[in-house]
């Protein structure tokens, strides 16, 4: 396995700030990785979001994104292209009236021919399932079609690497739903790489792995049964641990027989049958 997103003790302080948001944070992902950030609120995960996408530049450390550095802006324009974003507000992420509009305004930035525009843009919103959309206006949309649309946007540009910044906290459950299989679904069929910022536990569970920050520090990182098992500690943190995981603690704690690294519903009914 190689690294196609390498951070080495990576700080960042916005100008205005006292405190720095991203402190001395080291991490690898896997090309193919489909990896969970998690953290409460201020924790420094959309700081260092914008850090894999060149937006902002450590103040500290060194970040490579499938070997690119962010040295000039040419290295930046081409982390950008190479790495997308979603964001959290699927409205602020609308530029056009129309969404295949929408869909090519990356890619009309980066100069690319009006031809070949017009076949990305089909593809992409064929692969999130907006095909039909293609002419209708995003504004008529509900919130989980208007983050797919913003997802064509990125797939058209081809990227190696999304990285979703609490993507589906604004949604409804189908919608946080559909959008969360499509990233899978981009991760398992495309093989693109996936940074997944979240604070559903429900979609932390079903990541190849979890990184957990807290006050701007990388904290825990590992598989999401091993982060999880944790308990005390991401409380402690002021997180949730997974419901079925809170289960089980609690029936251990009563004294049922359950093993501490409980993580989904098909797990808690295996083992509570399991019991005399
Ligand atoms: N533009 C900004 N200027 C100054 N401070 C900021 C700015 N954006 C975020 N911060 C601060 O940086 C810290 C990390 O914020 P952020 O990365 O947005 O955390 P999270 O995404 O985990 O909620 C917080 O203390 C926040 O108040
Ligand atoms: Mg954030």
């Amino acid at each position: 396995m190689s690294s196609i997103i390498s951070i080495q003790n990576v700080s960042f302080s916005y100008e205005e700030a006292e405190d720095s948001a991203v402190k001395g944070v080291s991490l690898e992902v896997e090309k193919g990785e489909f990896l969970a950030i998690l953290g409460r609120n201020g924790s420094g995960k959309s700081t260092l979001a914008k850090l894999l996408n060149a937006l902002i530049l450590p103040t500290d450390g060194a970040i490579s994104v499938d070997g690119i550095s962010p040295t000039d802006e040419d290295s930046r324009y081409e982390i950008r292209t190479r790495c997308g974003m979603v964001f959290q507000n699927p409205d602020n992420q609308i530029v056009s009236t129309i969404v295949e509009e929408d869909c090519a305004f990356g890619l009309e930035n980066m100069g690319v021919a009006p031809q070949e525009i017009r076949r990305r843009v089909d593809e992409a919103l064929a692969r999130v399932g907006m095909a039909e959309y293609a002419l209708s206006s995003p504004h008529m949309l509900s919130g989980g079609q208007k983050q797919r649309v913003a997802i064509a946007g990125v797939v058209a540009m081809r990227p190696k690497i999304i990285v979703f910044d609490e993507s589906t906290a604004m949604l409804d459950p189908v919608g946080r739903r559909d959008v969360f299989s499509l990233a899978r679904k981009l991760n398992r069929e495309e093989g693109i790489t996936i940074v997944w910022i979240t604070h559903f536990m429900e979609e932390a569970v079903q990541a190849d792995r979890v990184a957990v920050m807290d006050a701007g520090r990388l904290v825990m990182q590992g598989a999401p049964r091993e982060v999880f098992s944790h308990e005390a500690e991401i409380r402690a943190m002021g997180l949730d641990v997974p419901e079925m995981t809170q289960l089980a603690g609690i029936l251990r704690g009563a004294g049922v027989n359950l093993p501490a690294d409980i993580m989904t519903c098909d797990e808690m009914a295996v083992e509570l049958c399991r019991l005399k």
